[in-house]
């Protein structure tokens, strides 16, 4: 962990100064992170943002998350996914967060996100810290981003300099959770034409899916694919024999709807590439995962197999498109707020 830190701070000086330079030059791109947004130009989020007005903000994050992982693993699963999901709705500004309210439709009851998303209370227990220590400073969209960062690290994967100065929506946006975030039985097509949306190849597209080397998922996401795939009353002919028996004692065909089950069964709480292995020996849980080997595309299928083949490519591919995703039409200067209280407007 020390060592961790001596890393972080000495990634967050040298960025604060070469991101001190490409600001006192706008218009200019000095590129150190290539975070581009989708609308184009250049985002404006820099690793040292919170260098002065609150330093400690990222040993304040994982120490609430040490503590959230070590009583259950499965939360730095979930807190990767959250910013996720906030990500791909209107950019990184922690809309997802929001609660009902008089003026807000919360995204949490979207179809990808009802009964499924969670972390809210890690989140707020950092948010809570944060404002205790830097009173009105630190944004809940950079807390989502930290917190997928360190959730990243601590379950073994790799560590990004993480830009930083995301501010905070006073909207959400409900339709965008149910448009924008992909089904479970997407087609391949489907899923790079929803990324593509987000400014995001194929590349990132099969480096990103490698999330699920940790996590779960419920029955009711990958029931089709053992039942009727096609409409055939047929299971998905991809999937391997004895996994596809395994997978049907934890989801029958009637009812368990809410059972769970690994997305990596081999390693569920360690990020390294099993997830690829799996892919290719048809052990890939939910069909959008399966489909990146066997979709008829074959850059995806080619990426599926070195990432298989080569952890340390996976791990530094899966670290810039993270960065790549932060960086989705983020709020600067004087768009959006700071919240004081993640779940609603100020
Ligand atoms: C490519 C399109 C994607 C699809 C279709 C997809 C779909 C899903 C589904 C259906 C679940 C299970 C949810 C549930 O059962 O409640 C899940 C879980 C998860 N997803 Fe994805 N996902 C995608 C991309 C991503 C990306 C880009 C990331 C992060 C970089 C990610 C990270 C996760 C994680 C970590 C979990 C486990 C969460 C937990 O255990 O709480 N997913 N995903």
């Amino acid at each position: 962990m020390a060592f961790f830190k001596v890393l972080s701070s000495f990634f967050m000086l040298t960025a604060f100064h070469s991101s001190t330079f490409s600001l006192a030059h706008p218009g200019v791109d000095f590129g150190w992170d290539g975070s581009f947004h989708p609308g184009g130009g250049f985002s404006g989020l820099f690793p040292g943002f919170y260098q002065c007005s609150c330093p400690q903000a990222n040993d304040i994050v994982l120490s609430v998350l040490e503590k959230a992982i070590a009583k259950e693993p499965r939360m730095a699963a979930s807190l990767l996914r959250l910013h996720f999901h906030d990500c791909f709705v209107q950019g990184c500004d922690a809309s997802i967060l929001l609660d009902d309210s008089a003026s807000i439709v919360s995204e949490k009851g979207s179809g990808p996100n009802k009964n499924s998303i969670r972390g809210f209370e890690v989140i707020d227990e950092i948010k809570a810290k944060l404002e205790e220590a830097c009173p009105q400073t630190v944004s809940c969209a950079d807390i989502l981003a930290l917190a997928a960062r360190g959730s990243t690290v601590l379950s073994g994967g790799p560590f990004w300099e993480l830009p930083l100065g995301r501010r905070d929506s006073k909207t959400a946006s409900l339709t965008g959770s149910n448009n924008n975030i992909p089904a479970p039985n997407s087609t391949l097509q489907n899923l790079i034409t929803l990324f593509k949306r987000q400014g995001l190849d194929e590349v990132d597209l099969v480096a990103l899916s490698g999330g699920h080397t940790i996590g779960m998922a419920r029955c009711v996401t990958f029931k089709q694919r053992l039942y009727n795939q096609n409409g055939d009353n047929q299971p998905d002919e991809t999937l391997e024999k004895a996994y596809y028996n395994g997978l049907k004692s934890v989801c029958p065909k009637s009812g368990g709807d809410n059972n769970i089950s690994p997305l990596d069964f081999a390693s569920p709480a360690k990020f390294d590439n099993t997830y690829f292995k799996l892919i290719l020996w048809g052990r890939g849980l939910l069909t959008s995962d399966e489909v990146l080997l066997t979709g008829n595309v074959d850059k995806t299928e080619e990426l599926v197999r070195r990432f298989a083949e080569d952890e340390a490519l996976f791990l530094n591919q899966f670290a810039t498109s993270m960065v790549k995703m932060g960086n989705i039409s983020p709020l600067t200067a004087l768009n959006g707020e700071i919240r004081t209280n993640c779940h609603r407007i100020n």
